[in-house]
This record gives C-alpha cells, structure tokens and sequence, in this order.
C-alpha cells in the first residue's frame, strides 16, 4: 500500500518578477515499509521536493499525499495532526543547544501529549537506547560527537513512534563510519519498526545500504524512478556519472526551512 502519493507535483518560485519551475511535473509513489531515496546533482530540487512532502513550502500544483491525506492547500489545523505522523531528521541534527540530550528527545513528546513526567522519562531512554546513546542522556549537545548529535536528531524524530522518517542528507559532515551507523538505524527503524524512509542523499555507498526504491532528479524532472537494481544497472550518462560517485557537493538550507525547523522545535 502507498503511504505518501506525489502526483504531478509543481514547485515555483516568483523572485523580482521572475518565475522559476524548481519542480516541474514530480510523481512518484512510496509504499509502506519502505526506504525510497531522492537522489540527483546539486540544484536538481531534492531540498525542494523534501520541503514540499513535509508541508514546509506548499507544492504550487499537484498532490502530496501522506497516509492518504493531500497536504496541500491543508489548514495549519489539519497539517499538524498529519504532522504527528512523520518525523524529520533535519541536516544539523537541530538540537538546542541549553538542554540535555534526554530533554531535546522528551521535547516533543511533551508538547504533543499529556504524559507525565515520568513516563516522558521512560519514553526517552527507550528512544535513546534504541539509537545507541543511553550513555549520553545527560550531556549537552556540544559535549557530544557530530554523529551523537545526529543519532540523538533521530531519537527526537522518532520520539512519537512516526510511520514515516524522512532525512535530509543524512550524513552530511560525518565520516565514513558514523555515516554506517546512521545507515544501520536506518534500516533498523525499517525492518524492526516498519517504518518508511524518504532519505535526501547524495552518498552512493549509503544508496548500496539503504535503499528500495530510488527517485533521480535532474533539473525539477524525475529522470529514474525504480528499484536499487534500476539505478545500478542504467546506462544514462547522467545516472551512471552519479553511481560512480560524480556529482557536486549539497549547498546549505535556505532561511524559510530554517524557520520550519524551529517551528517544530518549539
Ligand atoms: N526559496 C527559493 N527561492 C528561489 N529559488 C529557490 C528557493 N529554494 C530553492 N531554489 C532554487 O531551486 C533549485 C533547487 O534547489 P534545491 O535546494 O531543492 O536543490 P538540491 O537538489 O537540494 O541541491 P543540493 O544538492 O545543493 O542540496 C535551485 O536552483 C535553487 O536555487
Ligand atoms: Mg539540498
């Protein structure tokens, strides 16, 4: 079954009167249980794609649906119960800097929800343990590795057992082997929890690990859409240049996802 259903999705931005297509005509499908990857050059709209699947920029056309419901054009009222159902592991990890670890996880479950303290504190060692990072409850996010941050990133995305993950460049600034631990939780949450992934990556070896389907965009437009053994075994000069690792660096988010971000960190 489809989880979250992107048909003929539109993406423009107007600047100085000037109109720009970012994403011109998506569609795509990820079916429950499932890792899919937004792959694709530098520019191509994958950022883009993501903030429009997570409500942060409204898609000027088309469908985004999420567990059946379109969020487009959908009340702030109406977004934030979609909301309680996917949780996002943005780039930096995002965490506040004045309090704990254990707290930044316990965050949205006691904004979210009536629980009390104690069974906050419950929820939050199972979710830091499921990542790895009891150890760590009590430190501050600056005591701590930048792959720590982003797994403690993850606890807090997942806090309120989300159907769906979805991940910006996951392992952006980290090496190789925080990079594979991220992976490893990856497909945890996947074949222990059975959620579905929607992963922003442009990492090949983390592609090889994680992925069941791939989406390739190339200038707003999906070039491939298909298995892992699709990607791997076409012969389009412009995919094969990204399976062997040629393509441009990500460039850093822009002000209004920054904005999105605190918004949901409140
Ligand atoms: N708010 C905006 N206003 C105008 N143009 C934008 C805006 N956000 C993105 N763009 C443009 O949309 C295009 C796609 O950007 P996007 O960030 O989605 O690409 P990306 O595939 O994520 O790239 P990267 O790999 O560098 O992260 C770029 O040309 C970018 O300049
Ligand atoms: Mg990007």
């Amino acid at each position: 079954m489809a989880i979250i259903e992107v048909e003929d999705v539109w993406k423009s931005f107007t600047n100085d009167g000037k109109t720009v297509d970012v994403l011109r005509g998506i569609s795509f499908e990820v079916k429950k249980g499932e890792t899919l990857c937004i792959l694709g050059g530098s520019g191509g709209g994958k950022s883009t794609l993501l903030k429009v699947m997570i409500g942060a920029h409204p898609a000027t056309r088309g469908k985004v649906k999420i567990d059946g419901t379109d969020i487009v054009g959908l009340s702030e009222r109406d977004m934030n119960k979609v909301r309680r159902k996917f949780g996002v592991l943005f780039q930096s990890g995002a965490l506040l800097n004045s309090m704990t670890v254990g707290q930044n996880v316990g965050l949205p479950i006691g904004f979210h929800t009536k629980q009390a303290a104690e069974t906050i504190d419950i929820m939050v060692k199972v979710k830091l343990e499921q990542v790895g990072l009891l150890h760590a409850k009590d430190r501050l996010p600056a005591e701590i590795s930048g792959g720590m941050q982003k797994r403690a990133g993850l606890a807090r995305a997942i806090a309120l057992d989300p159907k769906i993950v979805f991940y910006d460049e996951p392992s952006a600034g980290l090496d190789p082997i925080a990079t594979a631990v991220i992976d490893e939780l990856i497909n945890d949450l996947k074949t222990k929890m059975g959620m579905t992934n929607v992963v922003v990556t442009h990492v090949m070896e983390s592609v090889r690990r994680i992925a069941d389907k791939v989406v390739m965009l190339d200038k707003g437009k999906v070039i491939l859409y298909g298995t892992l053994d699709d990607l791997l075994n076409s012969t389009d000069p412009k995919i094969v240049n990204f399976v062997n690792g040629h393509i441009e660096a990500a460039q850093t988010d822009d002000e209004s996802y920054q904005r999105f971000v605190n918004d949901l960190l409140i």
